[in-house]
């Protein structure tokens, strides 16, 4: 079956991976992002971009409003969308509030603007499959990035508050965590990949670094029917670093 499927911040790095696996599954790809929407979604078939920034509620009712009267339901929310790549590690005294807010605003508060919005469409349909971005950091506790890291911790309690939640509306909700993957925000980030690129690789079992298409497989199964009794779950997939 094919199914409609938005992606938040998917004009690039690992939402963008994650679009081109649902399109080439034959699904409707919906790429909701401030930057580069209607041109990523340009380069997949049945995809469309829709300007969308998930820190302002407004944006987003208006992204899925958009949605609804074109496809008429949604069957996947991929909260992909994030602050991270642009952020440069520092210690939590230089963190300014405004720092900490705006990554909670996308980080945190995004994922319940659209699952907000999205929530009373999956409720009418009685079906339907909510992935959460997380990150692997939030079991390692890395330093010097205290908002993200508490940002991406806040994403393992909303799984689990929101899949009781919702499961008895058919609703799953799960939680995939990357660890340091190589994305387009990573790679423009010269700061973070001389920290990280080459301490993960050491980390990880699997030694070689990690590509957003390393992720696509895991989204694919936690959306789709295969995964029908998985939820609240998160699936770490970071070449074994973390193990739980
Ligand atoms: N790259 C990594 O190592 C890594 C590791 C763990 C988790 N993650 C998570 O994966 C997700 C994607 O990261 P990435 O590495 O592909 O990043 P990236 O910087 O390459 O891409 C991020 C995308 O999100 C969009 N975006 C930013 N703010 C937005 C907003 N307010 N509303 C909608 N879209 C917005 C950007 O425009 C961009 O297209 C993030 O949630 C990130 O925290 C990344």
């Amino acid at each position: 079956m094919s199914r409609i499927a938005i992606i938040t911040g998917a004009a690039q790095g690992i939402g963008f991976a994650i679009a081109e696996g649902f399109a080439a599954r034959g699904d409707h790809v919906v790429i909701a992002d401030p930057r580069g929407a209607a041109a990523a979604a340009a380069t997949l078939p049945r995809a469309i971009g829709i300007g969308c920034d998930v820190a302002d509620p407004a944006s987003v009712d208006a992204m899925v409003a958009e949605v609804m009267a074109r496809h008429g339901r949604i069957d996947v929310l991929v909260n992909n969308a994030g602050i991270f790549t642009s952020l440069l590690p520092g210690p939590l005294e230089e963190i300014t509030p405004e720092a900490w807010r705006r990554v909670m605003s996308v980080n945190v508060d995004g994922l319940f603007h659209t699952a907000r919005a999205v929530v009373p469409h999956m409720k009418a349909q009685g079906q339907g499959a909510i992935l959460h971005i997380g990150s692997a950091t939030a079991f390692k506790g890395n330093p010097l990035m205290l908002h993200y890291v508490t940002s991406k911790a806040a994403v393992l309690g909303l799984t689990r508050s929101m899949a009781r939640e919702l499961g008895p509306h058919g609703i799953r909700v799960n939680n995939l965590a990357p660890g340091y993957t190589l994305s387009d925000g990573m790679l423009a980030n010269d700061v973070q990949l001389a920290r990280g690129r080459q301490k993960n690789i050491d980390e990880r079992a699997m030694k070689r670094d990690m590509m957003p298409a390393d992720l696509v497989g895991a989204a694919l199964f936690l959306c789709g029917d295969q995964a029908g009794m998985i939820t609240g779950q998160t699936l770490v997939v970071d070449g074994g670093v973390f193990m739980h």
